[in-house]
């Protein structure tokens, strides 16, 4: 069988996922790293098992055997390493943020779009089985009207000032931490669950911890490493927020997002309340999705590919009370990539669950609209996303 090849920029934390997922699919071929230099490259491709690695993201996206590139650098760089790579004519699959503000990731929707490439963002949460299957209930109207969509998105890596790494620095993570970093997560489960999309805002963010402590350019997030000398640095960016929502359904919500939240590791809940039931799931439980009633006991669905919607079944992989995982739910989502990119990458034939560069620029609008919002003293702003007009 003639494999795809791969190809991977910024080889960090996530990149060993990309990595791990697109090795479970069989049929590619993980070519290339590229990393910020090549020492570190050669590093990274031997820890990965990649024959080849370059010290140039440019050099990677010219290789011949390569056709999708994985982006997977910090977010000041998802701009030029992906435009590079549309102009190349590559695939490319592209760690979420899409962009550090609306603007750069319109241009980069345009850009994929007019190119005809697959371009895909990943909204991994997306690809749990339990998140289909609630979506699937709310779109089939068995749940009823959606009138309410809530949940939050809490962690607690942030808590301690003397982590600092690229995520807190405005010109590299952009200038909004917990709302671009982990609420652009919440708000596309929000609208791919709910069926609805998020017309406005209204926003209060806080910066809980204004001062940290850096270590330096060699400093890795979540690596709770808080030795050596140390140098203080102002943060601007909301490390805690929360956001009143209207739908373009009817719908209204809330949600709050914080990254300085003791016990809080991966706290994702989202819930949406529709006239019939109410669904909710959570994260850290992603196994289970709560049905909720009104005139009858509540419920609790397992995954269980004898439960679950028959549209549902390609994305569960074990029996009942085989617990999948966070690695599972992102190896759906590249499954699917790599079918549709595999397909020809036409956009009548992207799978409904797949979240492309457009999802990713639509979040760099509702993320942006909340920091308006903030700024002009907690007032309801409308998203300014554009359709594309291909
Ligand atoms: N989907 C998710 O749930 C999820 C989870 C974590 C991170 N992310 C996203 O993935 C991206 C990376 O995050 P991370 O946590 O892996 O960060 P990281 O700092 O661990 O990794 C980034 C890597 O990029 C490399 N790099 C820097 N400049 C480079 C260059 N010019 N060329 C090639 N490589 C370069 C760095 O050396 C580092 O190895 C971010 O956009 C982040 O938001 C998404």
């Amino acid at each position: 069988m003639k494999k795809i090849g791969m190809g991977l920029i910024g080889p960090g934390f996530v990149a060993a996922h990309h990595i791990d997922a697109v090795r479970r699919l069989g049929d590619v071929e993980v070519v290339a790293i590229a990393g910020s230099s090549q020492e570190s490259a050669d590093r990274k491709a031997r820890e990965y098992k990649v024959d080849r690695a370059y010290g140039d993201f440019h050099a990677l996206i010219a290789d011949p055997d390569i056709q999708v590139i994985h982006n997977t650098t910090p977010n000041y760089l998802h701009l030029p390493v992906t435009m590079a790579a549309i102009a190349a004519g590559k695939h490319v699959i592209s760690d979420k943020p899409l962009a550090i503000n609306s603007r750069d990731g319109r241009t980069m929707r345009d850009a994929a779009v007019a190119a005809k490439i697959g371009h895909v963002v990943t909204f991994n949460y997306r690809g749990n089985p339990l998140v289909q299957q609630a979506r699937g209930m709310v779109s089939r109207g068995e749940a009823g009207g959606v009138s309410f969509v809530h949940g939050h998105y809490l962690q607690d890596w942030l808590t301690d000032p003397n982590v600092y790494s690229w995520r807190s620095d405005p010109a590299k993570g952009g200038v909004s931490s917990a709302l671009g970093d982990i609420g652009s997560h919440w708000c596309d489960l929000a609208e791919h669950m709910s069926g609805q999309r998020i017309v406005s805002v209204l926003a209060d963010l806080t910066t809980v911890i204004p001062v940290r402590y850096s270590a330096g350019a060699s400093a890795q997030a979540f690596s709770g490493d808080s030795s050596g000398e140390r140098t203080a640095v102002e943060v601007h960016a909301e490390d805690l927020a929360s956001v009143l929502l209207r739908f373009d359904g009817g719908a209204k919500g809330s949600f709050s997002v914080g990254q300085v939240l003791p016990g809080h590791k991966n706290d994702l809940q989202l819930e949406v309340n529709g006239r019939t039931c109410s669904l909710k799931w959570k994260q850290e439980e992603q196994n289970e999705l709560w049905i909720g009633h009104h005139n009858k006991p509540n419920a609790m669905m397992a995954k269980d590919p004898s439960l679950v919607s028959p549209e549902v079944l390609r994305y569960v992989h074990l029996p009942g009370g085989h617990q999948e995982s966070w690695a599972d739910a992102f190896l759906n989502v590249m499954r699917d990539a790599y079918e549709w990119i595999g397909d020809g990458a036409a956009p009548a034939s992207k799978p409904s669950m797949l979240p492309t560069f457009d999802d990713g620029y639509r979040s760099t609008c509702i993320v942006e609209a909340m920091l308006q919002s903030h700024a002009e003293g907690g007032v309801w702003k409308s998203v300014e996303y554009v359709a594309s007009q291909a």
